[in-house]
């Protein structure tokens, strides 16, 4: 096994650079990091580090040494272009991680099963089309099913949304709580709709909450739909909600294992790609940072439930972080993103606020009114 990982920096050294550089090294055990100077460079032997720590050692070594902080930049440039390594707690291990893994030759072995082997065979267009100018930016009041049809193929860049639950929920215009196989066959025509108007490389992501008071998996039977339909699943995301006041004060068959009743506090996000994984667009039109990135990567978000629904008058809306959080991490500024079950507006109104292009579709005469209240208080701040 290696024992460190050797980077050679060439650089012209002299006395400052080196006092400096055994300042910054001195936080740092010899067995993680040390350096040597071999003809004249800097090299740098390197097992684990804490990166974080480090970027705050260089930070205080380069205000010590103003003059000479080039030569930092440079030591934390190499260190995180290293893109493959293991995680020990907070470091980052650079050598002998990969003899600990159970899977050899990982790449190979994945060519060799085939990744989204269901998905590879497609009718999908690569052509994508841009968006007529009478839907940018709109809330429109009808069934989707009907508007969507009014839309081009591939025009749209991300669809998120959250359906009716078929819960038997109060809505505005919308009957809730019917037969499931009525409830599917009118959510698959729609969701069909949204296939075909989705760019290739766009993504749908769909917000469900199963009824597992009917044992109705619905997130597998929609994520089973996309699937059948040539989709690739891209994961699926844990939101928890930490929804202790879960209406049911039933435990099944309490203290027996004759028929527990199981209790959920989060929802799932499942996330689908049409035709590639790769949603193309300009580096400079991504506007999530390093931060936010590294954290919603983790594909469980700790976000509370929207706490008003009441003064909204919806009683299904999820939070802005959650559409900010998908929106940020699935698409582009200027990116078309379209919510067919928009309800009063969260995903056009963070749409909006992101600088992308919204459009919006309810049945609801009065959410759309809504929506369109939000997007305009949005307006007015802007002004
Ligand atoms: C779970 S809610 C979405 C709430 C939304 N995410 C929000 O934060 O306001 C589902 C919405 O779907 C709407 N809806 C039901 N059937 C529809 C249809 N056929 N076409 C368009 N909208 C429909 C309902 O009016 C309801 O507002």
């Amino acid at each position: 096994m290696e024992e460190y990982k050797k980077i050679s920096i060439p650089f012209q050294l002299d006395n400052e650079i080196l006092v400096g550089l055994q300042k910054l090294f001195s936080y740092y055990p010899h067995s993680d990091i040390f350096f040597k100077i071999e003809n004249g460079n800097l090299v740098l032997y390197l097992k684990q580090l804490d990166l974080s720590d480090f970027k705050r050692k260089i930070w205080y070594v380069k205000k010590i040494f103003p003059q000479k902080s080039e030569i930092f930049d440079i030591i934390l440039n190499e260190i995180e272009k290293i893109k493959s390594y293991g995680l020990k707690g907070k470091k980052r291990v650079f050598v002998g991680y990969n003899e600990e893994r159970k899977v050899k030759d990982r790449k190979k072995k994945e060519l060799e099963r085939g990744s989204y082997f269901y998905a590879k065979i497609h009718n999908f267009s690569k052509k994508n089309n841009p968006l007529p100018e009478e839907f940018k930016n709109k809330i429109i009041v009808g069934d989707s099913e009907e508007v969507l049809k009014k839309l081009p193929d591939n025009c749209i860049d991300l669809i998120f949304t959250s359906p009716p639950y078929n819960f038997g929920l109060e809505y505005e215009n919308h009957k809730d709580g019917i037969n499931w196989n009525e409830y599917f066959s009118k959510l698959f025509a729609i969701f069909a709709e949204c296939i075909r108007v989705l760019k290739y490389g766009g993504r749908i992501v769909v917000n469900v909450q199963p009824l597992f008071s009917d044992y109705i998996p619905i997130h597998h039977i929609i994520s089973n739909f996309f699937m059948r339909n040539k989709l690739i699943w891209k994961g699926e995301i844990i939101w928890e909600k930490h929804n202790y006041n879960c209406k049911y004060t039933a435990w099944g068959s309490w203290k027996s294992p004759s028929n527990p009743y199981l209790k959920y506090t989060w929802e799932f996000l499942e996330i689908f790609s049409k035709g590639t994984l790769t949603h193309s667009g300009s580096k400079q039109l991504a506007d999530i940072s390093a931060d936010e990135f590294k954290k919603w990567v983790y594909a469980k978000w700790d976000i509370a439930p929207e706490r008003d629904m009441r003064k909204y008058g919806h009683p299904a809306m999820f939070p802005e972080e959650l559409a900010k959080r998908v929106i940020k991490l699935f698409s582009y500024k200027g990116d078309v993103v379209l919510d067919p079950f928009n309800g009063v507006g969260t995903t056009t109104v963070v749409a909006k606020k992101l600088g992308r292009i919204y459009l919006g579709i309810d049945i609801s005469e009065e959410y759309c009114r809504k929506a369109e209240e939000r997007i305009l208080r949005e307006e007015n701040r802007l002004l």
